[in-house]
């Protein structure tokens, strides 16, 4: 029995939470992880690269990984093999992916128009498994049509060990705000636990998506990207009511320095570059000259270069926190 009641949940981002960064969000407090979205189809016809996606490090605690598909045996099958091939705790079905090419394939979120189709895949999913299943679901297809309560409930009765709600349509994508009221409803209706998603961004936004949802874990997605310390912010906010991890524009460089490291040994120099980009895009949100920053970062690609860059912007990022906290103590004095 897996227990997720006040954990705190990294959302599975396809292009961003592969190993070394929900390996480092699970360093700064994330309880749950959960690998990208892989395709059963491509598990079942034997692709290497898809299997590369589940690979898991040891700082991660609880470890799911996520399937999209449309066909229950293709998925059991896929689950079958995951099972003999990888350690894990938990089979995530995705049911909430937006994206055109995967909705025209009846998968994602396109199942939560298909509930029967949905039961189908986690009854035979759940056969098979000897780890717990969840699925991952979103507020509904359409705003017309928002059945998160009713498809979750048969979601639990299919077999599934908990539900995570993100509170948008699948028509919203990722923009507009996040239904909270409606991840309320469905854990008033169901027995499982339930996981609320979707615009929670720090402790007083997961403090209020608890109180909103009462629901037993929050997942979150976007908030983490360049700011893994967010984990730890919440985790400090309910344990002692106030937040003491404040991280200065050198420290934030310092750690995406090391979290390059780490990305050039999962992915080979070549293809960390071009991954690190995205992430220190996050990393330098906020800081001055952001886009300065961006644009130098984009146009550098050799790792070698990219680490003597970020280790020169994090001296001067430090030299100018220095002389502000001088000018501080002068203005005291
Ligand atoms: C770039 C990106 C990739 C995503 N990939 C996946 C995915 O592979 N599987 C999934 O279930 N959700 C995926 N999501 C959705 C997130 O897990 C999450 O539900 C959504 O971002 C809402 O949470 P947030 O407001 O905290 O970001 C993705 C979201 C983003 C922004």
């Amino acid at each position: 029995m897996l227990n997720i009641k006040g954990k705190l949940f990294l959302a599975p981002m396809a292009g961003f939470t592969y190993k070394t960064f929900r390996s480092l969000c699970s360093r700064f407090g994330a309880d749950v992880t959960i690998t990208e979205m892989v395709s059963a189809k491509a598990i079942t016809m034997g692709s290497q690269k898809t299997k590369d996606l589940i690979s898991f490090s040891d700082d991660e605690k609880i470890k799911g990984v996520q399937i999209f598909g449309s066909d229950p045996s293709t998925m059991a099958e896929a689950v079958k093999i995951i099972q003999d091939e990888f350690e894990y705790d938990f089979i995530d079905i995705n049911m909430g992916c937006p994206v055109p090419k995967v909705v025209k394939s009846g998968e994602g979120s396109a199942l939560m128009k298909n509930p029967s189709l949905a039961a189908k895949i986690v009854q035979e999913v759940a056969k098979v498994s000897r780890k717990p299943v969840s699925v991952k679901i979103r507020k509904g297809f359409d705003e017309g049509d928002a059945n998160a309560p009713e498809f979750a409930y048969i979601m639990q009765e299919s077999g599934a060990s908990f539900v995570t709600v993100h509170g948008r349509t699948r028509s919203q994508m990722y923009s507009g705000k996040a239904d909270w009221e409606i991840i309320g409803k469905v854990k008033e209706r169901l027995r499982i636990p339930v996981v609320a998603n979707g615009d929670i961004v720090d402790f007083e936004s997961a403090k209020r998506a608890y109180e909103m949802t009462g629901a037993d874990g929050i997942m979150i997605g976007r908030a983490a990207l360049g700011n893994p310390w967010v984990f730890l912010q919440i985790k400090e906010g309910f344990e002692n009511g106030q937040i003491t991890t404040m991280v200065l524009p050198h420290q934030k460089i310092k750690v995406a320095i090391e979290f390059f490291k780490d990305l050039c040994a999962e992915k080979g120099e070549k293809m960390a570059v071009l991954e690190a980009r995205k992430h220190l895009g996050f990393f330098v949100k906020g800081i001055e000259n952001a886009a300065k920053i961006r644009d130098r970062i984009n146009r550098i690609s050799r790792a070698e270069d990219l680490i003597g860059y970020l280790e020169n912007l994090s001296i001067e990022l430090e030299q100018k926190a220095k002389m502000l906290d001088n000018n501080i103590e002068a203005e005291i004095f």
